[in-house]
C-alpha cells in the first residue's frame, strides 16, 4: 500500500519525507489554507521534496474552469495531479483531462456509485472520505471494501485512494481491504511507528547491555 501524507505544511512533509515511506502527498483548499501560503507556492515547493504525485485541488465548479486550472497547475511540475470534486462537472472535466492523459484523484466521494462513475472516467485515483463517513454514523472502512471489489470486478486501473484518515486503526483497515493508497496526517503517520511493547522492549535490553558492561 502507497502512504500519501495528507497535508499543505512543508515542514511536516520535509520530516516525514526522511522517514523514507512517503509515495506521495495530498491537499485541498483548507488544507493549504491552514498553510497560510498560495497553493502554486505551496505546490512548487512540495515538488522539490517529494518525487511521487502530489494531489492539487481545482476551485471552479463548472468543467471548463476546472480544465483551464488543471492546465496551470500541471505546468508546476509533471506529478502534479489534478482533484477534481465528485460533481457532474467534475466528472465531465475528469474525462477530458484523462484524455489529455493529465493525471485525476476524484474527491468527495461517499459511496460506491459515485466510485464508479469516477472510474468509468478514466480517473487516476478516486478519493473516498472514511472519517467524514464514520462522523455520520455509517461504516467509511465498508466503502473501502466495496470499491476494492467493484475495481476489481471491472479491471479498472483506478487506484482506491482512501481518504479522511483519522487514526492508525483506519490505516490497518485500509491495509486489509486492499485500498492502493491510503493519505493520512503526519501525526498519524508518525504514530504507526508506535508501540508500548517496542519501548518497554528497548528499554529492557538496553538496561541489559549497560549491566553487561560494567
Ligand atoms: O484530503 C481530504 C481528506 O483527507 C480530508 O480529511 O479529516 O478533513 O475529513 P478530513
Amino acid at each position: 500500500m502507497k502512504f500519501f501524507l495528507d497535508t499543505g505544511i512543508v515542514d511536516e512533509i520535509k520530516r516525514a519525507n526522511e522517514w523514507g515511506i512517503i509515495d506521495g502527498v495530498t491537499t485541498n483548499p483548507s488544507l493549504i489554507a491552514k498553510a497560510g501560503r498560495t497553493q502554486a507556492d505551496v505546490i512548487k515547493e512540495i515538488t522539490r521534496i517529494v518525487d511521487g504525485p502530489i494531489s492539487a485541488e481545482v476551485i471552479s465548479t463548472k468543467a471548463s474552469g476546472m480544465v483551464d486550472e488543471a492546465l496551470v497547475l500541471t505546468k508546476i511540475h509533471e506529478n502534479v495531479v489534478i482533484k477534481l470534486p465528485m460533481t457532474v462537472d467534475g466528472i465531465i472535466a475528469c474525462k477530458q483531462l484523462s484524455k489529455q492523459n493529465i493525471k485525476t484523484n476524484v474527491t468527495l466521494v461517499f459511496s460506491v456509485n459515485q466510485a464508479l462513475l469516477a472510474a468509468k472516467n478514466g480517473a487516476t485515483y478516486v478519493s473516498p472520505f472514511i472519517g467524514r463517513l464514520d462522523d455520520i454514523g455509517h461504516d467509511g472502512m465498508q466503502l473501502i471494501r466495496e470499491m476494492r471489489v467493484v475495481f476489481d470486478n471491472y479491471g479498472f486501473a483506478t487506484e482506491v485512494l482512501a481518504a479522511s484518515i483519522r487514526n492508525c486503526v483506519h490505516v490497518r483497515e485500509c491495509a486489509l481491504a486492499g485500498a492502493d493508497v491510503a493519505t493520512m496526517p503526519y501525526d498519524v503517520m508518525r504514530a504507526l511507528f508506535n508501540h508500548t511493547l517496542t519501548d518497554i522492549g528497548l528499554e529492557k535490553f538496553l538496561a541489559d547491555y549497560n549491566k553487561s558492561q560494567r
